[in-house]
């Protein structure tokens, strides 16, 4: 099952976000497609470069942000010793990948189903949203610190209601988690999709669980292998019992999981 998942693919282009006058760490991964066409958005992939040798033996997971019948598009964001490597990578340059792993978000077409994004956690939704059969039925609210164009977010703003809003100060998080649970409101008896930084996911899980709304989260872990051997991303789940977040999740029913 791993060696089937697990690929040699060539990198077909490195796009950086943002503007001249701001240059930015957040970047477009473009690879070839390893024959995932049929990989269900929310999954994500272990990324490893080939020249990384024994210095990083391990790969990163990334959300795998869309799929087309060439290619295979992950959106970046430069934190570390992984990521940094990443960014210095050229077009042709190999990188392993396995892939698709973990389950995915829910998909119900008939459902009007709010996508709710915190900073990277937008990656999955630009799948989430090509792939979807109903668009009209998608609503997307994004939650940011860094300028909007650093985001791939034009796009998917143009095809689903969409709306951004931007945290500059500590100050604006009240009114963050005022509109985020207003616009959860507003979407009550449908389907919540979320995917962001901790304190976001707690937010939606909270409101979610007040108001009964039926909703899932998708966590991100440090994790090592990716495929549930090696216990590095283990957390409790609504029963108290240890799962491990890249083989049971990422994505999970927002009662099913404390975070
Ligand atoms: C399922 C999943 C999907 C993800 N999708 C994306 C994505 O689409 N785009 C993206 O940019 N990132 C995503 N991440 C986070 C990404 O894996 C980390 O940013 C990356 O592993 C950092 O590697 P590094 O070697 O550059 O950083 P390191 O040098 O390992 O660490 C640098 C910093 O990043 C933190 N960090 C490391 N791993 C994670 C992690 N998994 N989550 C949060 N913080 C971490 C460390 O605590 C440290 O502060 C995802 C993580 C998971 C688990
Ligand atoms: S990363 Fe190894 S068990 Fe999840």
């Amino acid at each position: 099952m791993v060696e089937r998942n697990c690929r040699e693919v060539k990198i077909r282009e490195i796009r950086f976000l943002g503007t001249w006058d701001e240059p930015s760490d957040f970047m477009e991964l473009v690879l070839e497609n390893p024959g995932w066409e049929s990989y269900r958005p929310g999954q994500f992939a272990m990324l490893r470069a080939k020249l990384w040798g024994l210095e990083l033996p391990w790969g990163r997971p990334f959300s795998i942000s869309r799929v087309d019948a060439e290619s295979v598009t992950f959106f970046i964001q430069v934190v570390g010793r992984g990521t940094s490597r990443l960014a210095q990578l050229r077009a042709n340059d190999e990188v392993v990948v396995w892939g698709p792993l973990g389950n995915g978000f829910s998909v119900l077409p008939e459902t009007p189903t709010l996508l709710l994004a915190g900073g990277m956690g937008l990656a999955p939704f630009r799948g989430y949203i090509e792939r979807h059969p109903t668009p009209k039925y998608l609503r997307l609210l994004f939650a940011h610190r860094p300028a909007l164009d650093f985001y791939p977010y034009s796009d998917m703003g143009q095809k689903v209601r969409a709306e951004a809003i931007q945290e500059r100060s500590t100050d604006d998080l009240p009114d963050i988690i005022r509109r985020i649970e207003t616009v959860m409101d507003e979407c009550a008896g449908g389907l919540a999709l979320a995917c962001g930084p901790t304190p976001f996911l707690r937010t939606v899980q909270a409101h979610a669980l007040k108001k009964g709304i039926r909703a899932e989260i998708s966590l991100e872990k440090t994790m090592a292998c990716g495929i549930g051997a090696c216990l590095g991303c283990v957390c409790k789940n609504g029963q108290d019992r240890h799962v491990q977040v890249c083989a049971h999740g990422p994505v999970f029913p927002v009662a099913d999981i404390r975070i």
